[in-house]
Order: C-alpha cells, then structure tokens, then sequence
C-alpha cells in the first residue's frame, strides 16, 4: 500500500491535493455491454493509469437495491462488473476499486446529508420526477404509487458517495448531471451549516466516450434490450453481430457510412486509418454480409484477450474479492478519520473520555 494511504494522517486527502480525484459508481443490476465498455469503462481505465488523478471506482451495490430486488441478480451483477473492470486491465495500484457495502461510512454520511437536504431538492430529481409522471399518465389516483423512499432519496446516497471522498470530478452520463449538481447543493447547505467540510465536486461529461448504437440503431441501452454484452463469447457475439439492423441496400451499391449501425460500432473500436478503409469499402459497395463479417472480427480481437482474462476470474472468485477488499481498505483510511470528524462537527460524539 502506497505512503498515500497512510491511516496515521488525519485527512488523508490532503495529501492527495496536487492530484485530481475522480469519482464513479457503477450500479450493480446488469451485465457490461458494449455500450457501458465504450461510454464508461474503457474511458474510465484509461484514466486510472493518469498519475495525475486518483480514481475511486466503485460497485455501487446499495443503488442496485432501488432498482432491482432480486439477490441473486445483484450479487451476479456485482461479480461479473468487477471481473470486467479488473479483466480490462483496471490499475489498482493507483485506482481505487471497491464495493459501496464495504465502506459503511458512506450510509452514515448518506443520513447525515438527508437531514440537511431540502425535500423540494428531492421533489424536482429527473428519476423520481418520471415515475410519477408514469402514474400520473396511467391514470393512478396516488401519483407516488410504487414508489420507494429509496428511489426518492437516491440523488443523497449519491451525495454521500462522492462527499466521502471530497471528489473534485464526476465522470457520468448526461443523465447524471442534476445529481451532481444536488451534491454540490447538500454539500454547500452542509458546509454553510457546519463549517467547510466538503469539496464542491463538478460533472465529467465523456465527450470521446461516445454513445454506441444497438441492435436496432438506437442507443445500446439494457431498457431497449439492444445490447451485445461485452464478454459474449465468439459465436454468440458473431450472432448478434449478424442481427444489427441495416437498410436494404445490395452488394456493390454505395453505402453512406454516416446513418450506418455497423460503421457506427466500428468506428468505436477503430483507429482513424481503419476508418478511413471502411468509409472506401462503403463508398465501394460493400456488402453488408462483408461489413458484418469485418464488424465481427474487428470487435472480437479487441475483446478477445481482456474475455480470457474475465473468464479466467470468474474460475477464481476470491482473486476478485481480494482486490475488493483491498479497495475498501484504502478507501476507509480515507472515510474512517472522516466519518470521525463529521460525527463530532454535526455533535455526535462521545460526552467524556
Ligand atoms: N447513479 C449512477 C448511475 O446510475 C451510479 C452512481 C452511484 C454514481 N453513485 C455514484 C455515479 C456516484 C457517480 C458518482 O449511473
């Protein structure tokens, strides 16, 4: 473990001042696919290998629980992300990569924050704002049917995650920007009332990490069931390679790569040379068979090595949970000393020694 770490210092981050601290969770409920790999995951590994920002990356597990009831789901879900990330060729080293449950310092601030958040704050959150529209349009007298406090605090869970850490930068989907900008407001009210404990954090918005077309041309989204899961293995990912929708054009008729699926998904995996190839191919009359074909081979050899590695993890679970456990023992040098602060700035404390 690096000097950074160290459990001696008071606040360890601190130490960490002259580098960036990048922050993401990812929601244990589903497989990665494509889409996550191209718009998160590969952008956010790259990252880790930046010696001038200290990423914390983790499995947001308790957020799962929102969404998604199902045990085995969630632990399956859990597993299977921490497998790619580390199969990826996440840099632990330097990234931190731990589970939500494994840092409870975070629920505790997650309380803390909901007794200074403003319910009105919660009433305009984008999630929670679509389910009662739901309602509302299906005819429901209660517009809250369904709908759990969990769901309706979340943006303050998502608070606490970030707070925990004083993260200075939140890589996230454009549907995440209001939730960053409710943590910087709870952490704002926090601060006003108890003196200057948090740092303000800012959105990262993936500009390169483009959103990938699906099955069907729209966005690869699990809601759409359009996805290639990333770790498919060969002949199921050439399967769905064969079922992207394309237009009718036949073999030899010129192609416009612009409004194209496969060009599109290519173009994510591709160097600008290998784009340029195909745009020939498709100005060419490329046929779509072929393009299917190329489309395959070109995703498969990306993926190949890092699907050797996932399934070689998955054989060794407890590789996987060591490097967890390692993460949260980093992460709670961190959340341990600052819990302890907090708790005796909000006046919870011990009475006498
Ligand atoms: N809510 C995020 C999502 O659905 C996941 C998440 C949980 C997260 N906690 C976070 C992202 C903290 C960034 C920071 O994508």
């Amino acid at each position: 473990m690096s000097a950074t770490f160290n459990t001696n210092n008071k606040r360890n981050f601190l130490y960490l001042m002259n580098k960036a601290i990048v922050l993401t969770g990812i929601t244990t409920t589903g497989t990665p696919h494509l889409g996550n790999y191209v718009g998160a995951i590969r952008p956010a590994i790259a990252a880790s290998k930046d010696a001038n920002v200290m990423p914390f990356y983790f499995l947001a597990d308790y957020h799962a629980l929102i969404k998604c009831q199902e045990p085995e789901r969630v632990r399956q879900s859990s597993l299977e992300i921490a497998a790619s990330w580390l199969a990826l060729g996440l840099d632990t080293s330097n990234a931190v990569f731990y589970r939500q449950s494994d840092v409870p310092e975070i629920m505790e601030l997650a309380w803390m924050l909901t007794c200074v958040a403003s319910k009105g704050l919660m009433n305009r959150a984008h999630a929670y704002k679509a389910a009662v529209a739901d309602n509302e349009q299906g005819g429901e007298n209660d517009p809250d049917k369904g709908i759990t406090m969990g769901l309706f605090s979340y943006p303050i869970l998502m608070a606490a995650d970030i707070l925990m850490f004083n993260a200075n930068k939140v890589p996230v989907g454009k549907d995440q920007i209001q939730h960053i900008e409710m943590a910087r407001d709870i952490a704002a009210r926090f601060n006003h009332i108890y003196g200057e404990h948090f740092v303000l954090p800012e959105a990262l918005i993936e500009e390169h990490g483009a959103t990938l077309a699906g099955l069907d041309g729209r966005k690869m989204s699990k809601s759409y069931n359009n996805t290639i899961p990333l770790f498919e293995p060969e002949k199921k990912l050439r399967k769905l390679v064969n079922k992207i929708k394309t237009n009718s054009l036949l073999p030899g008729e010129p192609k416009d790569p612009e409004d194209c699926t496969l060009f599109s998904i290519y173009q994510a995996f591709a160097t600008p040379h290998e784009v340029l190839e195909i745009r020939k191919r498709y100005a060419d009359g490329i046929g779509w068979g072929d393009m299917k074909q190329v489309l395959f081979e070109h995703i498969n050899d990306h993926i190949t090595p890092a699907r050797e590695r996932y399934e070689a993890l998955l054989q060794a679970p407890e590789h996987i949970e060591e490097q967890l456990l390692e993460g949260a023992v980093k992460a709670r040098t961190i959340s341990v000393p600052f819990i302890r602060e907090l708790r005796k700035a909000v006046g919870i404390s011990r009475i006498s020694l």
